[in-house]
């Protein structure tokens, strides 16, 4: 039985891991999960929000599931989604994005992946305040960092079909930084000339997204931006709610959502579950369980296509259970 370390994490985190290892169970495939808890409840507990035992697990695992996990805002521990990346240096965050049968949104053609750094940038916590009225942040940008999340994208852009790659900065303002990744980018694209390489300055990409993103193909950009735009991305096809992500280093992988832990719909049994199943059918993928993720996946896209039991954020009223249910049903 393969064993994977599960992070049910908090807010809404516990109650779509459940369905999600519920449906998992369902279709047929026994897991070992190696359950892992972290964050605010761990740290008054532990002394820690991310404990040595949850590296390890993934460490010795190689796979995750992870769930969210909450970050004080303003204050308080750093961000143990942003740790665990650094720690285990999953450098490359891959957020694809595509229209889903089923779901209303205004573009019908959407089909681009975000490759995010996931290990730099203003997210190396370097902070400090400098006087009461004066705070300075620091923006890290590496030319190995840089170099290494760029041939991701190339290479993702020839494993998966695709054409294009737009390298996104804000180059003009932070020419040295930003420029430095450009550098880069510029570097790397010349191996690929089988792939197009462009380059956008992220907020003319973020006005052209929301009016024509069937231009856009494979998308890589710093951290910072690489958050805001994905976020951006999953509006585009129907909300966080459906919105996957994978954490890929060269040792571990970490399938998580885009979406944070929804604090607003907490224990109300109001979560939609989808984006951490896509998430767990990309693990499953992952670990050549390919069967069963496509047994999933053929389910929760009829279940979504059919919309008869949707979450409230799809526009349905069936609380996380049911829709669970409904999943399962069509397995
Ligand atoms: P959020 O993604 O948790 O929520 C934004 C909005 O989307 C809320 O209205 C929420 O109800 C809705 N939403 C999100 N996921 C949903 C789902 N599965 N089903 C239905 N509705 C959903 O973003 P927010 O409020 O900015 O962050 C909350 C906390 O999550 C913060 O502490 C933040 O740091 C943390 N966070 C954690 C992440 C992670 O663990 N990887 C990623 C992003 C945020």
């Amino acid at each position: 039985m393969k064993r994977i370390t599960l992070i049910p994490g908090d807010g809404i985190g516990p109650e779509i891991s459940n369905a999600v290892t519920k449906i998992i169970e369902a279709a047929g495939l026994k897991i070992d999960w190696d359950v892992q808890t972290a964050g605010a409840d761990v740290a008054e507990k532990e002394g820690s929000p991310l404990p040595q035992r949850v590296i390890e697990s993934i460490r010795q695992n190689k796979v995750a599931l992870k769930a969210p996990v909450t970050t004080p805002i303003g204050k308080g521990f750093r961000s143990v989604n942003v740790a665990l990346r650094k720690e285990l240096d999953l450098y490359a965050n891959i957020r694809p994005c595509r229209n889903i049968e089923g779901i209303k949104t205004p573009f019908d053609n959407v089909n681009l992946v975000v490759v995010r750094e996931n290990t730099e940038d203003l997210y190396a916590g370097i902070e400090r305040q400098i006087d009461d009225d004066t705070a300075e942040s620091i923006k890290i940008i590496t030319r190995n960092a840089s170099t290494r999340i760029v041939k991701y994208a190339f290479d993702y852009a020839v494993k998966y079909g695709r054409k294009t790659v737009h390298a996104v900065t804000k180059a003009n303002i932070c020419k040295l930084s930003d420029g430095l990744f450009l550098e880069c980018a510029r570097h790397v694209a010349k191996d690929y000339p089988q792939i197009e390489y462009k380059e956008i300055l992220v907020d003319n990409l973020c006005m052209q997204l929301v009016q024509k993103p069937s231009q856009f193909d494979v998308l890589v950009l710093p951290n910072l931006y690489g958050d805001i735009v994905s976020d951006l991305t999953a509006g585009l096809i129907g909300g966080l709610g459906v919105a996957q992500g994978a954490n890929i280093g060269t040792e571990c992988a970490v399938f998580e959502p885009v979406h944070g832990s929804a604090p607003d719909i907490k224990g109300q049994n109001k979560a939609n579950p989808t984006a951490l199943l896509i998430c767990a059918v990309n693990m499953l993928k992952h670990i050549e369980e390919n069967e069963t993720a496509q047994k999933i996946e053929n389910a929760l896209y009829n279940v979504i296509k059919e919309g008869k039991v949707l979450t409230a954020d799809l526009g349905g009223n069936a609380t996380t259970t049911e829709y669970t249910s409904e999943v399962i049903k069509h397995l």
